[in-house]
């Protein structure tokens, strides 16, 4: 849920100079479903595999990454210096940086398949999420090192007149298949669609939110708008509620200085 606190700076200070997704990017790979795209979608399907290439529907915003034979290699790393940790708050001084990768097309509805291996180490954040392009909204799938049995989901749609900012209000904790946890490959789908949001693990179905129960204090707080893909490895380790959630902060003296989390492909379907 905090990475919603990130991105949503992020997107405010960016929405006065967004360019829109060029209407062109080029189709990738083989065509997951020959359906057209349903007439309200502006989707377009695609299947990347990172196995070979970025492709062009996909850029790099943030951090460093490679192209391997697992896929899109993000990297977290441990920052320059001494990295002081303080016991009491459980939090470090300094956060290391991660990396963020943005789809260069955006959608308004559909489905949206992570396929993801993430590192099993306490107060790093792997998110494969939707985030809006005008306006704040986030669809979320996010996998804490901290606690590699289970995967969270979650929803931000913020309206002017929230009376208070509502963190972890449409989130939920899901365990992920197997007995390697986030360290295996699996396929993390989003499906949004105007009624509700569907998120499954590996083609199985685990949470749905209708739109009808995304309301808070009187108000619908259902992601609408053109969302983009976003794909990242962040250090959670800071602020103190950041790093209490991510089961922070990261003890850098105990772990390689060099994270990564793979990303093997993303696939769209309209
Ligand atoms: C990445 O996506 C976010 C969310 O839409 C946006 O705020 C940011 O400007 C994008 N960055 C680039 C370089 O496209």
């Amino acid at each position: 849920m905090y990475a919603v606190l990130a991105t949503l700076t992020a997107l405010l200070l960016a929405c006065r100079t967004l360019a829109l997704p060029s209407p062109h990017a080029p189709l990738v790979g083989s065509l997951p479903s020959l359906r057209l795209p349903r007439a309200d979608s502006g989707c377009r399907p695609s299947h990347t595999d990172f196995t070979s290439s970025l492709s062009d529907l996909y850029t790099v915003v943030e951090g460093e990454h490679a192209i391997t034979h697992r896929g899109l290699e993000m990297f977290l790393d441990k920052p320059h210096g001494e990295v002081k940790m303080d016991k009491k708050t459980a939090t470090n001084d300094v956060v290391g940086t991660g990396t963020t990768v943005n789809s260069t097309y955006g959608l308004t509805h559909g489905k949206v398949t992570f396929e993801v291996s993430a590192p099993a180490v306490s107060g790093v954040v792997t998110a494969v999420i939707l985030v809006g392009l005008n306006k704040p909204a986030e669809m979320d799938v996010e996998l804490l090192g901290g606690d590699p049995a289970h995967w969270q989901t979650n929803v931000f749609a913020p309206t002017a007149e929230d009376p208070r900012p509502l963190f972890g209000s449409f989130s939920s904790v899901e365990a992920v298949p197997g007995p390697e946890g986030l360290l295996a490959f699996h396929k993390y789908s989003i499906d949004w669609d105007a009624q509700r949001i569907v998120w499954a693990v590996d083609g199985r179905e685990v949470r749905t939110l209708p739109r009808a129960k995304a309301r808070k204090d009187g108000y619908e707080h259902y992601p609408q708008g053109e969302v983009r893909a976003q794909l990242g490895i962040w250090d959670a380790s800071s602020p103190a509620g950041t790093s209490e959630w991510a089961r922070g902060p990261i003890e850098w003296d105990r772990t390689s200085s060099r994270i990564s989390a793979f990303v093997r492909s993303v696939t769209v379907e309209c």
